[in-house]
C-alpha cells in the first residue's frame, strides 16, 4: 500500500488529522491497534476548548456536538466551605467552553471517516515505523497472519502514551520529562442529574472532588484516590458517601447518585518527550505528552498538535512551503509546556498530598483567596482553561 502519510492510532489525534487531511485531498491511512468497539468503549474527559471545537467543525464533525454539546460560560471551585466561580466569560474576554465527551467526539470522527470512505485500519497488529531518518519511510503491520506494508512519505505517531512511534525514536535523540501524583482519580458515570448545571473542582482536607456531566441525565463525578487503592474496594455506597463528605454540605445534600455505569481508577501522571519530530516521524497527542485532567487540558493540547501538523501538511503539499513542518516540534512544545503548567498548577492547587506540610496547606488556601481576590489571577486561570491561542 501506499499512501503520502501513514497516521499510526485511531484515537482522537489519529482521526482528526486524517479527516483533516483527507478533505484538503492529501491521501491517508490510518492503522489501529484495537478494534472501533474498543476505542469508543474508553469513558475519558469531556472539556473542549473554543479553537479545538472549531477545529471539529472544519473538519465536518461538529454537528452533533454543536446539537448535544453544551457551552459552558464558567464554573466553581469549591474550598473553604464556599463555592466561587470561575466566570470564563467575563475573564477570559468572551470565549467559553463545550462540554461534550471524548467519547463522543470520538464517535463522531469515525462517522466522519465512513463517510468520507477514510482508510482505517483496525486489529492492526506489531505496527512497526522504519527508516524514519530517509525520505522513503514506511510502515509495517501484522493483520490475520499476514504482513503489510505502507509506504509513505511522513509518519505521524497518533498511537497514545503507550504506543510503539516515541518508542523508536533513539534513547541518545529523545528526552523525557516526567512527574508521577502520589495519587490517582477514581470516577464514577451515573445515569443521575447531574449536581450543578456547570462543573465543580472541589478542594477539600478529605481530598480532592470534581463534579462533571456529559448532559443533563449523565453524571461523571472524580474523587481523589490513593494509588493502591482498586476499583473492586470501592463499592457505589463507599464512593457516593466520600464525594458528599468532600463537598460543601448544600451541594452534598441535592446530589442524585445512582448505580455506576463505569467506574475506573486512573493514575496521574505529567509527561512530555522532546523532540516531537524525528526524522520523517510526527508525534502528536498522548505520545508525546501526558498532563493529569485537573485543568483538562489533555484532549485539547493533543488539538493544537494536530492544527499545527495539519496546516504544515497542507503548506508541504500544496505549497510546497515546509517552513510549518520544520517548526513542528517547536511551535508544539511551546504551547504544551505552557498546558503543562497550568495542569501541575491547578493539581497542586487542589488535592491533597500525602506528604503536606500544615504550611503548603495554608500556601493553597492563601492561593485561593488571592485567585478570587484578584481579576488579574482569574484572568490568568480563564484564559488558560478556555485555550491558550494555536
Ligand atoms: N499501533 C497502532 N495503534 C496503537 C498502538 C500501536 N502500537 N498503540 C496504541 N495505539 C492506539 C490506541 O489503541 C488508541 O486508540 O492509538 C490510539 C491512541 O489514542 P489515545 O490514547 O486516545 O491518544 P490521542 O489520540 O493522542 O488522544 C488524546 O487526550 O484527553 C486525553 O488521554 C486522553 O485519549 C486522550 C488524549
Ligand atoms: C470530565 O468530565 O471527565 C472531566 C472534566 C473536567 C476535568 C477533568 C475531567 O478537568
Amino acid at each position: 500500500m501506499k499512501a503520502p502519510v501513514c497516521i499510526i492510532g485511531g484515537g482522537p489525534s489519529g482521526l482528526l488529522l486524517s479527516q483533516l487531511l483527507d478533505i484538503e485531498g492529501i491521501d491517508n491511512i490510518v492503522l489501529e491497534k484495537q478494534s472501533r468497539e474498543y476505542v469508543l468503549g474508553r469513558i475519558r474527559a469531556g472539556v473542549l476548548e473554543h479553537g479545538f471545537a472549531q477545529l471539529m467543525r472544519e473538519a465536518r464533525c461538529g454537528e452533533r456536538m454543536d446539537r448535544e454539546g453544551e457551552i459552558h460560560e464558567g464554573f466553581f471551585i469549591a474550598h473553604d466551605g464556599v463555592m466561587d466561580r470561575v466566570d470564563l466569560h467575563k475573564y477570559s474576554g468572551g470565549s467559553s467552553v463545550v462540554v461534550y465527551g471524548q467519547t463522543e467526539l470520538t464517535r463522531d470522527l469515525y462517522e466522519a471517516r465512513d463517510r468520507m470512505n477514510g482508510k482505517v485500519i483496525h486489529n492492526a497488529e506489531d505496527v512497526a515505523p522504519h527508516d524514519l531518518k530517509s525520505d522513503r519511510p514506511y510502515v509495517t503491520y501484522r493483520q490475520g497472519g499476514q504482513i503489510f506494508r505502507v509506504d509513505c512519505d511522513y509518519v505521524i505517531g497518533a498511537d497514545g502514551f503507550h504506543g510503539v512511534s516515541r518508542k523508536s525514536i533513539p534513547r541518545e535523540v529523545l528526552q523525557e520529562f516526567e512527574r508521577v501524583y502520589p495519587f490517582g482519580w477514581l470516577g464514577v458515570l451515573s445515569r443521575t442529574k447531574p449536581v450543578s448545571p456547570e462543573l465543580i473542582y472541589s478542594r477539600h482536607e478529605r481530598g480532592f472532588a470534581l463534579c462533571s456531566l456529559r448532559s443533563q441525565t449523565l453524571s461523571r463525578y472524580y474523587i481523589q484516590a490513593p494509588l493502591e487503592d482498586k476499583v473492586e474496594d470501592w463499592s457505589d455506597d463507599a464512593f457516593w458517601t466520600e464525594l458528599r463528605n468532600r463537598l460543601p454540605t448544600d451541594v452534598a445534600n441535592k446530589l442524585i447518585s445512582g448505580p455506576s455505569i463505569e467506574k475506573s481508577i486512573a493514575p496521574l501522571r505529567s509527561f512530555v518527550a522532546e523532540p516531537m519530530r524525528h526524522g520523517r516521524l510526527f508525534l502528536a497527542g498522548d505520545a508525546a505528552h501526558i498532563v493529569p485532567p485537573t485543568g483538562a487540558r489533555g484532549l485539547n493540547s493533543a488539538a493544537s498538535d494536530i492544527y499545527y501538523l495539519y496546516h504544515a501538511m497542507v503548506d508541504h503539499y500544496k505549497k510546497g512551503n515546509d517552513t510549518g513542518l520544520d517548526a513542528y516540534s517547536q511551535r508544539a512544545l511551546a504551547r504544551v509546556w505552557k498546558a503543562q503548567r497550568f495542569s501541575w498548577w491547578m493539581t497542586t492547587l487542589l488535592h491533597r498530598f500525602p506528604t503536606n506540610l500544615p504550611y503548603e496547606d495554608r500556601l493553597q488556601q492563601t492561593e485561593l483567596q488571592y485567585l478570587f481576590s484578584s481579576e488579574k489571577a482569574l484572568g490568568s486561570l480563564a484564559e488558560n482553561y478556555v485555550g491558550l491561542p494555536f
